[in-house]
């Protein structure tokens, strides 16, 4: 399978994905990784990987449609049969999540359905919650509201401040994606009305 990985920022996710495909844990090619920013650090880690990367600056659209479309058309000239959103932080219109609806991932630094949206961590904590993680879903129009294909729990401490948490679910994230992605690629992970299947078992 042909994985297009999109990102704004750090890349960290991208690159532990890249690596699982490097040492062969996912038999799948990475064909390109498309940042929305000119200064995400994750365009140079890609590049040191000797990845294809495209930059699509979301600046320069007038709308977030016409920025869609020519999204779109980017990835579609990369021929994907996975497109991976790893930190992309951008609100992709419905146009954008029903051309890959089944075919589009999204990690987020919840247990979904809590805390969709921004500052996870210190809602979590404000919160009082005793447990926070992470979530890997399949993208559908609602944002951060497709099914979850993955979790991981992450424990809260009584010295924990929103730092310490992001980091420890951080570790969690490289953790899932590529096993998701895996999962993806090797045809056991699929999505079905509003469901997500793993070997054709509702998750
Ligand atoms: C992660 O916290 C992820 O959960 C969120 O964006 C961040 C991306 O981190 N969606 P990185 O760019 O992969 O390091």
């Amino acid at each position: 399978p042909r994985i297009v990985i999109l990102i704004s920022g750090t890349g960290s996710n991208m690159v532990a994905i890249a690596e699982a495909v490097k040492a062969e844990e996912i038999d799948a090619e990475i064909v390109g990784v498309i940042s929305n920013r000119p200064t995400a650090e994750g365009l140079e880690k890609a590049q040191a990987m000797d990845l294809h990367t495209d930059l699509i600056d979301h600046t320069l659209y007038a709308s977030r449609e016409e920025f869609d479309h020519s999204l779109i058309r980017m990835i579609e000239d990369l021929k994907p049969d996975v497109v991976v959103l790893a930190g992309f932080m951008r609100i992709l219109t419905a146009d954008f999540t029903r051309y890959y609806e089944g075919r589009l991932l999204n990690i987020h630094p919840s247990l979904l359905p809590k805390y969709q949206g921004l500052n996870t961590h210190q809602r979590a904590l404000d919160a009082g919650d005793d447990i926070h993680g992470v979530t890997v879903h399949f993208v559908t129009e609602e944002l951060d509201g497709g099914p979850n294909a993955i979790q991981a729990i992450v424990p809260i401490l009584d010295i924990d401040n929103a730092q310490q948490l992001q980091q420890r679910v951080h570790e969690q994230e490289h953790i899932i994606y590529p096993i998701a992605v895996k999962w993806f690629c090797e045809g056991r992970l699929t999505m079905k009305g509003n469901e997500a299947l793993l070997d054709n078992k509702v998750l």
